[in-house]
């Protein structure tokens, strides 16, 4: 059953902060815990509206899996302006507003028995991160294992610790790009399209999930495209800007299609056809 965070959709409820991990210069980990320890009963590719008293409310995806919720969930938030800043001046202890599990997430139930390609860009391996704890957990259930993830230089790679444990396993296949190496860097260089020409998938088979980036997206799906994954089988998340998170102001609209209600998860066969949606 879903957190029942609220009497009506637009109240958040009360949650704390219970561990915080800085992960790079503008990135910080925030665990956080329900009242009375309850789950939120979310789904890898859902978001929360997290509010701050007096100073506003942003959007802001479930870095963590369900399988590994224990009456807590993180998110991952990039300081860039009020709420995110505020938010980072925030210790262990402290109070923030949550509305949700907003968005469909994706539906991962119906991967099951398929390969998962993860192709993830910069600040989107946070959300992409709930998808591959949940795969991971339930590894059983997948074919291959596939992740790609590229950063613009080896300082912004998020997750550092969890990509060198993921690397070291022999049931996925790890590959990491920067766009800017360093004196330390021994990996590869480049976008992170450069990464595909060193995997080979059975298209048929393999479901894509891809995040990142505007710009990523158009070069990304030429890849997957063009490796032969049917359309239906690649998915993407679409962010916009976003108020209610439920279908009511209107301001995540993209030509009729309600991000924050119908997404932000689509497959790619649902949003080709529509204008401005990449
Ligand atoms: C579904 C979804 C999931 C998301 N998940 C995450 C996540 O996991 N982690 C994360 O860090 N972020 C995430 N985001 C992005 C996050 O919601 C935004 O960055 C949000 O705006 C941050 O709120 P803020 O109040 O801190 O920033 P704001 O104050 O809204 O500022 C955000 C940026 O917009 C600029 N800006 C603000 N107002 C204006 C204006 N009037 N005109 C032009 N530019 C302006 C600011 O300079 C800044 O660069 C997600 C967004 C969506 C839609
Ligand atoms: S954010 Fe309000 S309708 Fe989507």
């Amino acid at each position: 059953m879903a957190f029942p965070t609220m009497d009506s959709i637009y109240i958040p409820s009360p949650a704390k902060i219970t561990k915080v991990r800085q992960l790079t210069a503008l990135e910080k980990v925030f665990t956080v815990e329900l009242p009375q320890g309850q789950s939120l009963g979310h789904k890898p590719g859902q978001f929360v509206e997290v509010s701050l008293l007096g100073i506003g409310e942003a959007p802001i995806s479930i870095s963590s899996s369900p399988s590994r919720s224990n009456g807590t969930f993180e998110l991952c938030v990039r300081k860039v302006g009020d709420v995110t800043t505020a938010m980072h001046n925030l210790g262990e202890g402290a109070t923030i507003g949550v509305r949700g599990p907003f968005g469909t997430g994706f539906p991962l139930e119906k991967f099951k028995g398929r390969d998962i390609l993860v192709a993830a860009g910069g600040l989107s391996l946070a959300p992409v991160r709930s998808v591959i704890h949940q795969v991971f957990d339930e590894r059983g259930s997948y074919g291959r294992f596939i992740i790609l993830y590229g950063a613009k230089t080896p300082s912004d790679l998020l997750f550092t610790d969890e990509l060198e444990m993921w690397s070291k396993r022999d049931d996925v296949e790890v590959l990491v790009t920067v766009d800017r190496g360093d004196a330390n860097w021994k990996g590869n260089v480049g976008v992170i399209t450069t990464l595909f020409p060193k995997i080979s998938i059975s298209p048929r088979n393999t479901i894509a999930i891809t995040e990142g980036p505007p710009i990523m997206y158009r070069f990304v799906l030429m890849e997957l495209l063009g490796k032969g994954i049917p359309e239906g089988q690649i998915w993407l998340s679409l962010e916009r800007r976003m108020k209610c998170g439920v279908g009511k102001c209107g301001h995540c609209q993209i030509n009729g299609l309600y991000c924050c209600q119908q997404g932000p998860s689509f497959s790619y066969a649902q949003i080709k056809g529509v204008e401005e949606a990449l």
